[in-house]
């Protein structure tokens, strides 16, 4: 297959890559003081857990073909009270993240729009205001990338 035809996944170099590039993403979070408050009361097993659902959302919504046993973003960060300021540094760790694994421009440019585009699903204050708090849990998941396509649940292929 084309390089052209080829997922994010692939052209990302997969799942050992993806696992990287995360691995250190949530590292640098969690080393981070201005995070604290979301690592504590969490213990070694929870941690191990949260990260591997992390690397196993990335490998979903960038086309792996693997099953994403966690919960959607909104469910997932619903009154953590996540701040648009904490976003900023998110996005970041992130960037730098995948410049550690020297992930190329156009994939590094995929992946944070990706990342960007699910802000409003996770951030609940923006300049300090709340701004959403509590939704609906029977929400079915929709993946970033299927709102992106605009394609319904029902029409999906997730
Ligand atoms: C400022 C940014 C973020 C903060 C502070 C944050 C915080 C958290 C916290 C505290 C949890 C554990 C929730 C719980 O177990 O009750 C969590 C879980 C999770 N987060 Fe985030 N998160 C952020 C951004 C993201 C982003 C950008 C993604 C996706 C790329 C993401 C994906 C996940 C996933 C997959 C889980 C596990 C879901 C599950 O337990 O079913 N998070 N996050």
């Amino acid at each position: 297959m084309s390089r052209k035809g080829k997922t994010l996944y692939e052209r990302l170099g997969g799942y050992d890559v993806i696992a990287s590039f995360v691995t250190e993403y949530i590292g640098r979070i969690r080393a981070d003081p201005q995070f604290a408050r979301y690592g504590s009361s969490r213990g070694t097993d929870k941690k191990k857990r949260d990260l591997q659902l992390n690397i196993d959302y990335m490998c979903k919504v960038t086309g792996g073909h693997n099953y994403y046993m966690g919960r959607d973003m909104k469910t997932t960060h619903a009154g953590l009270g996540i701040s648009s300021v904490e976003w900023k540094t998110n996005m970041r760790y992130m960037a730098e993240a995948l410049d550690k694994f020297k992930i190329p421009e156009k994939e590094k440019e995929e992946v944070l729009a990706l990342v960007e585009n699910m802000k409003s699903e996770i951030v609940e204050k923006l300049l300090g205001i709340t701004v959403r708090q509590g939704f609906n849990t029977a929400r079915p998941f929709i993946s970033p990338r299927a709102s992106l396509e605009r394609t319904s649940f029902a029409s999906s292929s997730l």
